[in-house]
């Protein structure tokens, strides 16, 4: 075997994060057009995990010093029945598994064997779960047909359209900020984590009116805001929880749906919350964490240790 340098490894955590992005969307793109429903609610809580496994290689490719990789890998978009959907699930877990055994016999480092082995278990439950998905959709009679929806109106559809692509970035770029401020404040960290959990749940509320339509949800985002300096990720992150809930304020007045506009109004109300909780965060960072003064500044403490003072102090 030999043995793996630093950049071979962070390219294979790469290409397994690009992966993982792709199960998340491929997934919650499957529930979002089942709708409501017992099945979708489980498949949905399968892309949270997917979520997880995306911060957990993550978080190993900063630690080893390689960039953060937001891509998305493939996505299988194919297929126009639950049963095919299901089966195509079933053959992402099965390329993500062949993916993690073929790792574990390359990766020596005894800590990110472990996770990976974590994630490898995660991925053969999925697998089951999918597979039994297939049988279970299979067998079940075709039910009635739902009652088409009344075709949007355009404003409806674009706030839809608007609403799903700001919430795809939103979710992505907190989970990046999540596991890049780890090491700085787990609480911060998790908070942020939970919150790109929620904005999911946003994309959710959007992609199923759009679904209910016989609309696709629009699976670009816009670009992502990732600045290094912690109280430049919060600032960046409060004036776009700002920007959205102003758009979607912009919106409600004009929309015509009222399961739409249902959806609109809770999700502006969650993003004036966000940008409460953000500003608290950047006041707790800001105080925990001050920002060092810029270089062409002496710091007014700073003082020249001499081995004599460093003598003196013990
Ligand atoms: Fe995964
Ligand atoms: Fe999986
Ligand atoms: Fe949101
Ligand atoms: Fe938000």
């Amino acid at each position: 075997m030999t043995p793996l340098d630093t950049t071979e490894l962070i390219r294979m955590l790469q290409a397994a994060a690009r992966d993982e992005h792709a199960a998340i969307i491929q997934y919650l793109r499957h529930a979002y057009l089942m709708g409501e429903g017992e099945l979708a609610g489980e498949i949905e809580g399968i892309a949270r995990e997917e979520m997880r496994h995306f911060w957990i290689l993550s978080r190993w490719i900063v630690r080893l010093g390689g960039d953060t990789d937001t891509d998305r890998g493939f996505t299988d978009l194919a297929g126009d029945a639950v049963p095919d959907w299901m089966g195509r699930d079933v053959a992402a877990e099965d390329r993500a598994i062949a993916m993690y055994e073929e790792y574990l016999t390359r990766i020596e480092d005894p800590d990110l064997r472990d996770d990976i082995a974590y994630i490898l278990a995660d991925e053969r439950r999925h697998r089951d779960d999918f597979a039994h998905f297939v049988e279970k959709t299979e067998q079940e009679p075709p039910g009635e047909a739902d009652e088409p929806a009344a075709p949007l109106a355009a404003i409806d559809r674009e706030a839809l359209d608007w609403g799903v692509q700001h919430e795809y970035g939103a979710l992505l770029q907190y989970l990046v900020h999540s596991f890049e401020m780890m090491d700085l404040d787990e609480e911060v960290s998790s908070q942020l984590l939970m919150q790109a959990i929620n904005e999911m749940q946003h994309m959710g509320w959007f992609g199923e009116e759009l679904a209910e339509s016989g609309l696709e949800m629009p699976l670009t985002h816009p670009p992502l805001e990732l600045p290094a300096a912690p109280t430049d990720k919060l600032q960046v992150n409060i004036r776009q929880e700002q920007e959205t809930a102003a758009q979607y304020a912009r919106y409600l007045p004009q929309i015509a749906d009222p399961g739409v506009k249902g959806v609109l109004d809770d999700a502006r109300g969650q993003e004036l919350y966000h940008e409460a909780l953000f500003k608290r965060l950047l006041k707790r960072v800001e105080t925990s964490h001050p920002e060092p003064p810029p270089a062409s500044v002496p710091a007014p403490t700073s003082k020249v240790w001499t081995i004599g003072t460093l003598k003196k102090k013990e």
